[in-house]
């Protein structure tokens, strides 16, 4: 096989192999459900314990019952907003962001057809948030802020610490979605003013299927999930064992690593935006003002297409994205780009580089390699570069339907 860069660690990452090796017993010997009184039930029970306690640890949460584990981030955001939403049904104002990930976007637009207010919070031109529209937002009616840590698209973060003061002032629960931020960036939830936290093992190397929400003590949580009495009643269904216990062991390994984020794969992250800066054309990086993930590279190369940049760049062997993986396939420009009011010749060419702490600078070289020649290729295909607007339009459609003849 040819050359392999996976830089598309936003959307997944590699499952470690000591990760495996902590599942393999519990898809086998250990197959006793947690609920089970008898030793074969108790021996599982107690790992899973464990592996709340490494969960805990990895985002600083005071006490481990207050992880539950769920089936994935997309169940932690509906869980808590739902949650927070049944704990005050007097109360009918939700607030968030346009950029948030599909699985809160999605369920909130859902909520608003059923009839609660929505206020969609803006983001600048680099994708920062505006805390002024925040505290102006805010009512005795609202009964749950739910904003996102860092962007899946862009990396930008927000500032979690100081919206967390603003809601919690006004007695309201704030729940984050830190699915981008934990293994990525230190977490400690007994210093952040921050009531409910989604997070998701697949994006630290853990396995998928498996993620948790955190909730703080003393906040009311009616379950999502009716059913047996697993996870304190708060999340019934038999545990993902395997899962859990490869969660746990993953949110370990990405404690003792978390430094290496800061350093190593920051440096690596800037290295090749500093190359594709020199050597790419015209390019954007989009949200590159705000404070970002450091694995995180949203590159729009103008007048470009994502998708078929994607196309050459996996003929090289190199993974990336042109945003969330969840909507990859759809020819819609990002929601995220649009809220930062991207204009229209930089908004179809974005790119996602996302790094883990398993790329190297070898990687890196490569890549900075290929797309110099890559967005030649295009350019020569529909010479954009030098066409007006409408013309542009129909010679992307060209330069596309060219990709994919050949495809
Ligand atoms: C910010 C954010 N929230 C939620 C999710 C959903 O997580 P999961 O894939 O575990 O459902 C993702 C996944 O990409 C994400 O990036």
């Amino acid at each position: 096989m040819g050359k392999e860069v996976y830089f598309d660690n936003n959307a997944t990452t590699q499952v470690i192999p000591e990760v495996i090796e902590a599942m393999v017993p519990f898809l086998g010997k250990y197959y006793g459900n947690p609920s089970s009184i008898h030793r074969f039930g108790s021996q599982v029970s107690e790992k899973i314990d464990s592996a709340r306690a490494q969960v805990a640890s990895l985002i600083g949460a005071a006490d481990p019952v207050e992880v539950i584990f769920t089936s994935c981030g997309t169940e932690g955001d509906n869980a808590a907003i739902r949650g927070m939403l049944e704990a005050h049904p007097e109360k009918r104002h939700i607030v968030t962001t346009q950029v948030e990930h599909p699985a809160v976007l999605g369920l909130c637009q859902i909520l608003e057809k059923k009839g609660y207010r929505v206020t969609w919070l803006s983001v600048d031109q680099d994708g920062g948030l505006d805390l002024a529209e925040l505290r102006a937002a805010l009512s005795d009616d609202t009964a749950a802020v739910s904003i996102m840590h860092a962007n899946n698209e862009t990396g930008v973060i927000f500032p979690i610490e100081e919206i967390g003061e603003i809601v919690r002032g006004r007695g309201i629960p704030f729940h984050v979605d830190a699915v981008q931020t934990a293994g990525k960036i230190a977490l400690d939830l007994k210093r952040m003013p921050v009531d409910l936290l989604t997070i998701s093992g697949h994006k630290f190397h853990g396995p998928k299927g498996v993620g948790a929400l955190y909730v703080r003590r003393g906040i009311t949580f009616p379950p999502f999930m009716i059913g047996g009495h697993q996870e304190k009643n708060r999340r019934a269904g038999t545990e993902n064992v395997a899962g859990i216990i490869g969660m746990g062991k993953a949110a370990e390994l990405a404690s003792a690593r978390i430094g290496e984020y800061d350093t190593r794969v920051r440096a690596l992250r800037d290295r090749l935006e500093k190359s594709l800066s020199a050597t790419a054309g015209e390019i954007r990086i989009n949200g590159q003002a705000q404070k970002r993930l450091p694995n995180t590279s949203n590159v729009s190369f103008r007048y470009l297409e994502g998708e078929s940049i994607l196309v050459l760049l996996d003929q090289q062997g190199i993974c990336a994205s042109t945003g969330s993986a969840c909507t990859a396939g759809s020819s819609e420009p990002s929601h995220v780009l649009r809220a930062m009011k991207t204009p229209a010749d930089w908004l179809q060419g974005a790119v996602r580089f996302s790094l883990s702490g398993l790329n190297t600078e070898e990687e890196v070289t490569y890549v900075n390699e290929k797309v110099p020649s890559i967005v030649k290729r295009l350019k020569g295909l529909s010479a954009l570069g030098q066409l007006g607007n409408h013309q542009a339009d129909t010679d992307r459609g060209v330069a596309s339907a060219t990709l994919g003849a050949r495809e």
